[in-house]
């Protein structure tokens, strides 16, 4: 069975695409055989951050209407083995996802032999943020440090302990995972961002990674390349520690502090 993990948010411009991007690519790199999904149909951003925009020749919404099957849908990554990218349609049609065909592509990628399905969600929290969370086992909540960003956040874990089929069949309940990203340490000394602290206390679910507003993302979806693949970056270094706490892993974390000083010495005040 494929671990099925939404990548979610509330807030628009967050940092969900280029997380999925980035976790899918580590992901598969690690020889995880990874499918990753865009949900945010209409606009299509993640083809163009993983650099296969011009491979689109079926999408999403083709697989579901039955127009295309799924291996001609599916783009592999010329890059890293055993990633594929499934893209968004440019319908204007908001409800073209149906649950049972959403389903039915789940099911049959899962049955294909992958091991992570990867949802990357459009922002608000309507149907097409609904429908990508529905089916999930793990949600990456994408958070900024900022309060607006915080409380869609906290939304979306209401929504996600009340609206998924987990939750809708009584099952265990969708595993949550806390990602900060766009995180500065300058600002949050200066007081114009909320600090790690401040955010997992308001959110309280485990942290999974914090990635540090960084150049190297703009220059990576420029290049339409995952910013993990670029491994000498502070954001690239951030993302490969995320994947690797995803699959269980304990890794310190970096780059939360201005200058040298580390997050434990913070913590414990030395
Ligand atoms: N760590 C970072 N450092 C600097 N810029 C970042 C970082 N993460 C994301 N960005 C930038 O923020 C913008 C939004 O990122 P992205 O498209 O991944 O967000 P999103 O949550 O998917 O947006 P939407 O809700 O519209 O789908 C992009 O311009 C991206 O380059
Ligand atoms: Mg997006």
């Amino acid at each position: 069975m494929a671990r099925i993990i939404v990548v979610t948010s509330g807030k628009g411009g967050v940092g969900k695409t280029t997380s999925s991007a980035a976790i899918s690519t580590g992901l598969a790199k690690l020889g995880h055989k990874t499918v990753v999904i865009d949900f945010d149909i209409g606009l299509r951003n993640l083809d163009l951050i993983m650099g296969c925009e011009r491979r689109v020749v079926y999408d999403f919404v083709n697989v579901i209407n039955g127009d295309a099957n799924l291996n001609q849908a599916l783009i592999r990554d010329k890059r890293v083995e055993q990633l594929y990218i499934l893209p968004a349609s440019q319908t204007r049609d908001k409800d073209a996802l149906t649950r049972e065909g959403v389903e039915k592509i789940i099911n049959d990628l899962s049955d294909m032999g992958f091991e992570y399905i990867i949802c990357d969600s459009p922002a608000g929290i309507e149907s097409g943020a609904l429908m990508a969370l529905y089916f999930a086992d793990e949600a990456i909540v994408t958070t900024n440090p900022e309060v607006s960003s915080v409380r869609d956040s906290d939304r979306i874990l209401g929504i996600l302990s009340s609206k998924s089929r987990r939750a809708e069949q009584g099952k265990e309940p969708i595993k949550e995972h806390l990602l900060l990203t766009r995180y500065s340490p300058e600002r949050v000394n200066r007081g114009d961002m909320l600090s790690v602290e401040d955010v997992q206390e308001i959110l309280a679910i485990p942290l999974l990674g914090v990635i540090p507003e960084s150049q190297a993302v703009l220059k990576a979806s420029n290049a339409g390349e995952p910013v993990i693949l670029d491994s000498e970056s502070d954001a690239g270094l951030c993302y490969a520690d995320t994947v690797a706490r995803l699959l269980g892993e304990e890794r310190e974390f970096r780059f939360l502090e201005e200058g040298k000083k580390g997050f434990f010495s913070r913590l414990f005040g030395s």
